[in-house]
């Protein structure tokens, strides 16, 4: 996510080539390409096959119960900006505009209805998680007035009992004093389900790592820690990446094993041979110790020479790493709490950018994805929302050791 709402440099590899997303045309070609059938209005006469009657049935159930739909839908948006506006209060007039994008984006035909996508602003990185029977999509969110794509970051907060529909919640984690350190920037991370209170371990200002936790079971609001910054700057043993003179290290990713919670973080080695992936351990998610790279990587291999988001998880009997470079994933073995890579494979040929992947309560390892945006800043500000996230995909390995969607 680099741009005009940032302020560090991206190393040169970190950023993906973009692509272009929302096309004029898209929309109106996929209607043209599946056109309603004519006989799904019920001509008399005919016998309709059980599936085009079931189709037939709701169609007319939706013409009659429309109204009510729309009211209901109407007055979930109300409440989720007017809890938007309490919660923002720092920026009175950012909310006030995010109210006018989310009526402009709803307006727009391209307006996605499955995948999540911001209720008007920007969104990017995915901060997934299954709670309390829901799948929760955090994600990196941004709006100012007219210009979805600035703004400093916090986290916007989506929510789906069945992966199609989402509902928008209150912005979870907001930066307290607009440009002032040093509580400016919330930038990526992840969550985890700590015995029933999920604790959200992110980025503050591209450098340090901070924790925050919620109370409630819909996670509306999350308390930062009062002992923040968790881990400030990167391990004094290793030399990493460093932008305009600032090291970068960012985006933790944490998982429990049986003898405690551990973490690792995105980063790169100085002069660019490859990025790094350092790895922590600790006991109560707010006090931690390095240990080594869980895995440092090789330019020359094609791993690039910086890692942001990493995401790390068993899947079978292998281990799965992101890099959130060129859309590639690595599959290999963990032993000693460092990684292997023995395949290297491709997640999309579209634009795809930090995958992050999560279990659910069925043992289903479930990946969402930043889908960047590549519409011009006049078109993002005419349309009001910019970016979504991937379908959701559920995760497998084939018998080749690559990954199965
Ligand atoms: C990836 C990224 C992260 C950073 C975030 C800021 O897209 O650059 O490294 O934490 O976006 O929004």
């Amino acid at each position: 996510a680099t741009g005009p709402g940032h302020t560090r440099k991206a190393p040169p590899e970190a950023a993906t080539p973009r692509r272009r997303v929302c096309q004029g045309g898209d929309h109106k070609a996929s209607a043209k390409q599946f056109p309603v059938r004519s006989n799904f209005r019920g001509r008399q006469g005919d016998r309709l096959p059980r599936f085009e009657a079931g189709t037939h049935l709701i169609r007319r159930l939706y013409r009659v119960h429309r109204p009510y739909i729309l009211l209901s839908l109407k007055s979930a948006e109300e409440e989720f900006l007017v809890k938007n506006e309490q919660l923002d209060i720092w920026e009175p007039e950012a909310a006030a505009s995010a109210r006018n994008m989310y009526a402009q984006a709803l307006a727009d035909p391209h307006y996605p209805r499955y995948h999540a996508a911001p209720p008007g602003g920007w969104m990017n990185d995915p901060h997934p998680i299954f709670f309390n029977g829901e799948y929760h999509v955090l994600y990196q969110y941004s709006y100012l007035p007219g210009a979805p794509y600035d703004g400093p970051h916090r986290w916007g907060h989506a929510v789906s009992r069945d992966l199609a529909h989402w509902r928008h919640l209150p912005v979870a984690i907001t930066p307290k004093d607009h440009g002032v350190a040093p509580d400016r920037h919330i930038w990526s991370g992840c969550l985890v389900d700590n015995d029933g209170v999920a604790t959200a371990i992110y980025t503050m200002d591209n450098i340090d790592v901070w924790v925050a936790t919620s109370r409630d079971s819909a996670l509306e609001r999350f308390e930062k820690y009062p002992g923040n910054p968790v881990i400030k700057g990167p391990p004094a043993a290793l030399a990493v990446w460093r932008a305009g003179g600032a090291p970068e290290m960012r985006d933790p990713w944490v998982w429990r094993e049986a003898d405690g919670w551990y973490l690792v973080v995105g980063s790169g080695f100085d002069g660019g041979r490859g990025p790094v992936i350092p790895l922590y351990r600790s006991q109560d998610l707010v006090r931690w110790e390095y240990l080594h790279p869980l895995y440092e990587g090789d330019a020359r291999a094609g791993d690039g020479t910086f890692c942001e988001c990493p995401c790390f998880f068993p899947l079978g009997d292998k281990h799965v790493l992101f890099l959130s470079h060129e859309r590639q994933y690595l599959v290999g073995r963990y032993e000693g709490h460092r990684f292997t890579p023995e395949r290297r494979g491709s997640l999309d040929a579209g634009p795809i950018y930090v995958p992050h992947a999560v279990a659910d309560d069925r043992g289903r390892r479930i990946m969402w994805g930043w889908v960047h945006d590549e519409r011009s800043r006049e078109a993002f500000a005419r349309a009001g929302w910019a970016c979504m996230q991937t379908l959701p995909r559920t995760l497998s390995l084939g018998d080749d050791g690559l990954l199965r969607f």
